[in-house]
């Protein structure tokens, strides 16, 4: 039994093995305080800790946060360089307790868009936590947009059948997923979105197909422990049907 687990009342066997969070609210945080957007999504970042060790800890193996989207690009410059510092100093600041953790670091997107400086510290701290035993994973969606994954994995598989590498009659599901970004890891069990909107905003699109979703008024930066406990404690009472009938399943 995992002590965790116990301490924070979660049924193990009810866990969901990937969670998926589409960190919203940072904004509104801020302007309520009449502060700079920037210090909200610095607020952002600092509840990244909460999470990530609250899944470490009771066992959850997958954790994929939502941090900018294709379309964030369209934001005001002064905001998307900011974000862009944000990661930077995230990815230094958090480098070595991830490989104390043994969490390891993961990122799915257009890495093709970042500045070098920022691509470089990607691929340090990734390397960096690659090494040694894996606990968790964390992915951190930057600059993603499932339409473009969809897409880039399309352009994939049709050069594959134009060199004759494929049998576009052989085209299948399967190959579909490992042709995504997310090829190395289980479909998303929980999908959370705080801030009270009800939408994906092209987060996961094809690996949602039978998640489960929670929806909370929370902004991210005052998403701490508590309401994650909540959020696994409501998804272990779910019944995920598949299609199925409630009693195919009790058999
Ligand atoms: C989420 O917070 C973080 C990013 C999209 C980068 P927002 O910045 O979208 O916050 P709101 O929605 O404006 O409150
Ligand atoms: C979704 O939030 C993207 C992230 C949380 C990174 P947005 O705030 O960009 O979504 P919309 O535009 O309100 O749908
Ligand atoms: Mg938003």
């Amino acid at each position: 039994m995992n002590e965790y687990c116990i301490k924070y009342g979660l049924n193990e066997e009810r866990l969901p093995q990937h969670v998926a969070i589409i960190m919203d609210g940072n904004g509104r945080w801020a302007k309520k305080r009449l502060w700079n957007r920037l210090v909200g999504h610095r607020a952002g970042a600092d509840a990244v800790d909460a999470v990530t060790t609250l899944c470490r800890e009771i066992g959850v193996k997958y954790l994929t946060l939502y941090a900018f989207s294709t379309e964030n690009w369209n934001r005001p410059e002064s905001e998307v360089s900011g974000l862009m510092e944000l990661f930077k100093e995230f990815l230094i600041s958090k480098r070595n307790v991830l490989v104390e953790k043994n969490v390891r670091l993961n990122i799915i997107g257009e890495k093709d868009k970042f500045s070098p400086e920022l691509l470089k510290l990607m691929n340090e701290t990734i390397e960096a936590t690659k090494q040694g035993e894996t606990k968790m994973v964390l992915t951190l969606a930057l600059s993603y947009g499932s339409r473009q994954e969809i897409t880039q994995a399309v352009r994939k598989i049709a050069q594959k059948a134009a060199s004759h590498e494929i049998d576009p009659g052989k085209i299948d599901e399967k190959m579909i997923s490992e042709s995504l970004y997310t090829f190395d890891m289980p479909d998303p069990d929980l999908v959370i979105r705080t801030s009270g909107e009800y939408r994906i905003s092209n987060y996961l699109l094809w690996q949602i197909a039978y998640s489960e979703f929670y929806f909370t008024d929370t902004l991210w930066p005052d998403f701490k422990k508590e309401e994650f406990i909540k959020a696994l404690q409501d998804y272990a009472g779910r019944e995920r049907r598949f299609g199925k009938t409630g009693d195919q399943l009790k058999k």
